[in-house]
């Protein structure tokens, strides 16, 4: 029983207002559930007594910790903890919070690496109050989306000639444990450089000093003014690790829904999905294939559907993802990324042998598709990379049989060579991006056979010198064919002059 204006016994007489507080006192029922740990471990606890309670609702315990329901039974509800204090025990009692989950959101996210909670994580200071994001919510109806139409560059040779990705689309980039996936969404990022694409990393379940060096790469080179990290360690809470990629979706779509694009990269979804798995275990949930529960292809569909690219009356923002995906020597028929495949927009694939023969990145173009992207590709660019990729199948098909010891007639002599002439111009160190303008300037170079008699080992010393070319007297993609042509070719037939 409370006075109903608590705050009148502090001012005017005492005596009159105690005859107001009388006056104005009302006898008033108050409901609070209030329910009790029954057992606490692995990250996960067992709470009685909340009937109320539905999934995703927050649960703040006794001691400060904090969890989110999980799973309801009859008798007693599954949470996932997401902060816990180094009291916590059995006993204690929980409460409905009355939230649900959201974040932070706020441009000064920007060069900050925060928890999925929104904590900061690299000791700077609190982050300023922005809007609260919520981590769970569906994806935008069909109405407001538009489809992919603007390119989006990762300043990767093989990535933007072959497997185009547009702004809004998910490509996800599959392969064996380290081939370089991560490598190739830095890089990625990094390109985003002065294109007015604000990116958010996200690391699940990576050691800290992985978290640390991608920190100091994204430093070194200026990409983390628009960047933003969030952070679950490998040794973070299991509840921390499932809802980091949630967060930073959460955070892009901040952005994206203010007409913004945006670049989210998961490192790692399979670390995600066994995260899940071992949630659900705990909570005994029903284990289907290899374990994982049934629901965990959905958990991840509803996350990448938010990625889209948004109409112009919703202001026009999008959300492209690149989410990482690891295989088992190189199963990409095992559940996960089989179910990422369907979910996804394309795959760039890399591969072991090509890593181990020294061909980086190692992308094997044969099994690397962008279903959406050629839609976004510069017409110039799409025609000189289809002649392109024409050329290099047919070699990639030709150089099986020269493995045999066949003998070739002399016809196929030219396509072997300009086949290993490609792949030499095909290799890139990493933080190397090009820019689309240098990308065209190769494949037309190529094209018009400016390189046939050059040596496959010299192909590095040719690049550098287009480069060079290039950077002296630019060209544009707004100026024909022709003229492209002409000025490379008069470039080539000229000597290079004394270093
Ligand atoms: N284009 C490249 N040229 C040369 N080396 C590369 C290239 N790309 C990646 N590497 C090297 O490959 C190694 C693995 O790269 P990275 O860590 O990105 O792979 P990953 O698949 O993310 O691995 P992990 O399983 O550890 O997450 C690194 O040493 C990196 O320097
Ligand atoms: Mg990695």
């Amino acid at each position: 029983m409370l006075p109903a204006k608590p705050s009148d016994r502090l001012v005017g007489d005492p005596l009159a207002q105690q005859a107001r507080w009388l006056d104005t006192y009302r006898l008033d029922l108050r409901i609070a559930e209030q329910g009790r740990v029954i057992s606490v471990g692995d990250g996960i606890a067992w709470i009685s007594g909340l009937p109320s309670a539905a999934m995703n609702d927050l649960l703040a315990l006794e001691d400060g910790s904090q969890a989110l329901v999980f799973d309801l039974n009859r008798d007693a509800l599954g949470a996932m903890l997401l902060r816990e204090s180094s009291g916590l025990t059995a006993g204690m009692t929980v409460r409905l919070s009355g939230q649900t989950l959201n974040i932070n959101a706020t441009d000064e996210l920007l060069g900050r690496v925060v928890d999925p909670l929104g904590n900061p994580l690299d000791g700077g200071g609190a982050i300023p109050a922005g809007v609260r994001q919520p981590l769970e919510r569906p994806s935008p109806p069909i109405a407001a989306r538009d489809f992919v139409h603007e390119p989006l560059y990762t300043g990767i040779k093989i990535i933007d000639s072959l497997v185009p990705i547009g702004k809004g689309q998910r490509q996800l980039i599959v392969g064996d444990k380290g081939l370089g996936r991560s490598a190739l969404a830095l890089d990625a990022i990094i390109n985003q450089r002065g294109k007015d694409v604000l990116c958010v990393y996200v690391l699940i379940g990576q050691k800290r000093s992985t978290v640390v060096n991608t920190v100091d790469l994204l430093r070194a080179h200026g990409a983390l003014d628009y960047t933003a990290l969030v952070v679950a360690e490998a040794s973070a809470l299991p509840g921390l690790k499932h809802l980091a990629p949630f967060a930073g979706c959460a955070i892009a779509e901040y952005w994206m829904e203010r007409g913004r694009d945006t670049l989210v990269v998961y490192d790692d979804l399979s670390t995600h999905a066994k995260t899940y798995r071992e949630l659900s275990l705990l909570l005994r949930r029903p284990p289907g294939r290899e374990a994982y529960p049934g629901d965990v292809f959905s958990i991840h569909a509803g996350l990448l559907e938010r990625s889209t690219c948004l109409g112009a009356a919703r202001g026009g923002g999008s959300m492209t993802a690149l989410p990482v995906v690891e295989t088992e020597q190189g199963e990409i028929a095992s559940y996960i990324p089989t179910n990422l495949i369907s979910i996804t927009d394309g795959q760039i694939y890399l591969d072991a042998d090509l890593f181990a023969s020294g061909f980086r990145p190692a992308i094997d173009i044969a099994r690397s598709v962008s279903r959406i992207g050629g839609r976004a590709q510069h017409p110039r660019v799409k025609e000189e990379a289809g002649r392109m990729k024409l050329d290099y199948l047919q070699f990639l098909d030709l150089e099986v049989f020269t493995r045999f010891g066949t003998r070739l007639d002399a016809a196929m002599e030219r396509p072997l060579k300009r086949g290993r002439l490609l792949r030499e111009i095909l290799k890139q160190r990493r933080l190397a991006p090009l820019s689309i303008e240098f990308q065209l300037a190769w494949l037309t170079a190529f094209n018009d056979g400016l390189w046939d008699q050059q040596a496959p080992e010299t192909m590095a010393d040719a690049l550098e010198q287009l480069r060079r070319c290039l950077t002296q007297s630019p060209l544009n993609l707004t100026q024909g064919r022709e003229h492209w042509s002409a000025r490379l070719a008069a470039e080539w037939a000229r000597p290079e002059p004394a270093a």
